[in-house]
């Protein structure tokens, strides 16, 4: 019989993680679960509704549609509005709150009970699910990173110049990194991943194969 495994994919922004996670996802038949669509969400709620909706989290219901990339918050379908300027200008900052990192991680273990689900972020390694099966550490250069997001954004009709995209990814970055409470880090046992030159077809297979060797054994 097949074991089911957790797979943790973490790095810093526009690495490559989704993409990847999606992909490796469908082909495993597995569950994806991105949770930075989770913070996002909660930055959005607090954008709307202010600091004070941070102690009551227990009234912010955030859910996924079934192919996984449909995010709703209370019940609306937010999944265009959690990649806005304004969220992404916000939400490592509110990434950092206890309360909604105590609130989300205890959220996403609990999806990842039953095994079978690839979740992509910056602590699930580290902190999440600490007992993955399989973890990856994904990197590219920033200037790639900066690249490959406008390229995303143009797409969406997002009029942003390279220069800001950088220090936007940047400053994130060290944020995401820096902060007090389960920050951005490798966990020792990830494998570490460069996909600066990298194909998406090199980066799926190069997991897939590490994946499919746990689950055999
Ligand atoms: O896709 P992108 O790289 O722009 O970022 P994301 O995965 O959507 O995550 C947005 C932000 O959420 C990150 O910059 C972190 O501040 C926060 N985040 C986090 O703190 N912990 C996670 N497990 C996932 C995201
Ligand atoms: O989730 P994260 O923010 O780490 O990154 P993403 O949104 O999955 O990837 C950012 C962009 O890089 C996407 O447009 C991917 O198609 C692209 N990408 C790439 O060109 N080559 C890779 N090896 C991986 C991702």
């Amino acid at each position: 019989m097949k074991n089911k495994i957790n797979i943790a994919i973490d790095g810093p922004a526009a690495a490559g993680k989704s993409t990847i996670s999606k992909r490796v996802a469908k082909k495993l038949g597995y569950i994806y679960i991105d949770t930075g669509a989770m913070y996002r969400a909660i930055t959005l709620h607090v954008i709307r509704h202010g600091d004070a909706v941070l102690d009551h989290l227990e009234d912010v219901d955030i859910r996924f549609g079934a192919s996984g990339t449909s995010v709703f918050l209370n019940g609306e379908d937010v999944s265009q509005d959690i990649r806005s300027q304004e969220v992404t200008q916000r939400v490592s900052e509110v990434s950092s709150q206890h309360q909604v990192r105590s609130y989300l991680v205890s959220m996403q273990r609990k999806i990842a009970e039953e095994k079978g689900v690839v979740m992509d972020g910056r602590d699930i390694g580290s902190t999440v699910l600490p007992e993955a099966e399989l973890k990856v550490y994904m990197k590219a250069s920033a200037e790639i990173r900066a690249k490959r997001r406008l390229e995303e954004e143009e797409a969406r009709g997002v009029k942003i110049d390279i220069d800001t995209l950088t220090e936007q990814i940047i400053r994130r970055d060290a944020l995401d990194m820096n902060r007090e409470i389960s920050p951005l880090v490798k966990a020792p046992d990830a494998v570490l991943l460069d996909s600066s030159y990298m194909s998406i077809d090199e980066v799926e297979d190069k997991i897939i194969k590490l994946a499919e060797d746990l689950i055999r054994s």
